[in-house]
């Protein structure tokens, strides 16, 4: 079984090769550079680089997978969310080219590819499916933040999300406020490495509401009231570091108490972590932590599987088809607003 997954809901545009449940290929074209200009991605710009990007990126992944195109067997795409000028590139391809290969296509989620995304194993590149075990994950992404109790493969219940912004999005906005460069994610982490996380204190939103939902809006605006305030907090380097490492002490908390808190309720053994935010230093060593100190097994997405990639698509993709998953027809579209929701998806 040959799979050809394309990925292109936001600034990446990927495409990976997976044959008999191995990755063969997998590259990715960012626009990271494109959209640092303006301070974040510009939808309209993201959908004229992935158009002149997806056939290169598509053909890098043939040539590296040494599969021959006629030999795909199924084709995937990400369906939604995203942003929809930029979904629409990466699916339409991908619907097109099912149908001039006469195959059969499957849209995918893009939040339940992140989901499974902590059972690849990057050595082999395989799915680890036969090390899975029930577990409450944690979807950090710029889109979305979401806790999911994974009962069993494909069989999933959400548990909490953000009510407003995203981990990611908190991130990138607060990092804007502080006048670092896009995205501000990477470059908080950096910063923060350095810094004393107890130099401010910022508020940990809903950390003592019983829930499993987030926000993440108030701690960005208190960011921003802080700034008013305290304009010589980001005039020295040392500062900015402290400044980073406060604000991520504050979302990691949250993240990271909150899960447990999932874990402990449901009374799963294991968690999951996968999206952008998961590759935050900081929130990985914290989970760590917090779950050897509960004695819980911690599984997070391998960092090339962090970011947006086409691997997760296609991976999902292959778990579906072996559960016995139908083609989708071709008279659906993207579906830019999905949510993820509980349930079986086989
Ligand atoms: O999963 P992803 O590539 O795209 C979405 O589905 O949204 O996540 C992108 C998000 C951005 O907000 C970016 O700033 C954040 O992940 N991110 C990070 C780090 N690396 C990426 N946030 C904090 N620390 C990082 N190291
Ligand atoms: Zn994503």
């Amino acid at each position: 079984m040959n799979i050809l997954g394309i990925e292109s809901s936001c600034d990446e545009t990927a495409a990976a090769v997976v044959a008999e449940g191995r990755i063969l290929s997998d590259p990715v074209a960012s626009q990271i550079k494109l959209h640092a200009e303006y301070g974040g991605v510009v939808p309209e710009l993201a959908a004229r680089e992935h158009l002149s990007n997806i056939l290169p990126v598509a053909r890098q992944a043939m040539d590296q997978s040494g599969i021959r195109l006629g030999d795909i067997d199924w084709i995937a795409a990400t369906q939604g969310p995203g942003l929809p000028p930029a979904l629409m590139v990466g699916y339409h391809v991908a619907q097109s080219l099912a149908f001039a290969l006469d195959k059969p296509f499957m849209g995918v989620n893009h939040h339940e590819a992140h989901l499974y995304s902590p059972w690849i194993d990057p050595e082999a590149g395989v799915l680890d499916a036969t090390a899975f075990e029930p577990n409450v994950s944690l979807i950090v992404s710029g889109g979305h933040t979401m806790l999911v109790l994974v009962e069993e493969p494909l069989k999933h219940r959400i548990l909490g999300g953000t009510i407003d912004d995203a981990a990611g999005e908190c991130f990138d906005k607060t990092a804007k406020l502080i006048g670092l460069p896009y995205p501000g994610g990477p470059v908080m982490d950096r910063l923060a490495a350095k810094g004393n996380p107890k130099a401010h204190d910022f508020p940990r939103p809903l950390l003592k509401d019983p829930g499993l939902d987030f926000s993440f809006s108030g701690l960005k605006t208190s960011v921003r009231y802080f700034i008013q305030k305290h304009p010589e907090r980001v005039e020295s380097a040392s500062k900015l570091q402290d400044l980073c490492a406060s604000v991520q002490a504050a979302i990691v908390e949250v993240l990271v108490k909150k899960t447990i808190r999932a874990a402990e309720r449901t009374g799963v053994q294991t968690i999951t972590a996968s999206g952008g935010v998961s590759c935050n230093q900081g929130l990985r060593k914290a989970l760590q932590e917090a779950c050897d100190s509960k004695e819980m097994q911690l599984r997070i997405a391998h960092g090339r599987y962090c970011t947006d990639n086409a691997a997760m698509v296609a991976m999902l993709a292959a778990w579906k088809i072996q559960a016995g998953a139908s083609p989708q027809t071709e008279e659906e579209g993207i579906r830019a607003g999905w949510r993820l929701e509980t349930g079986v998806t086989r």
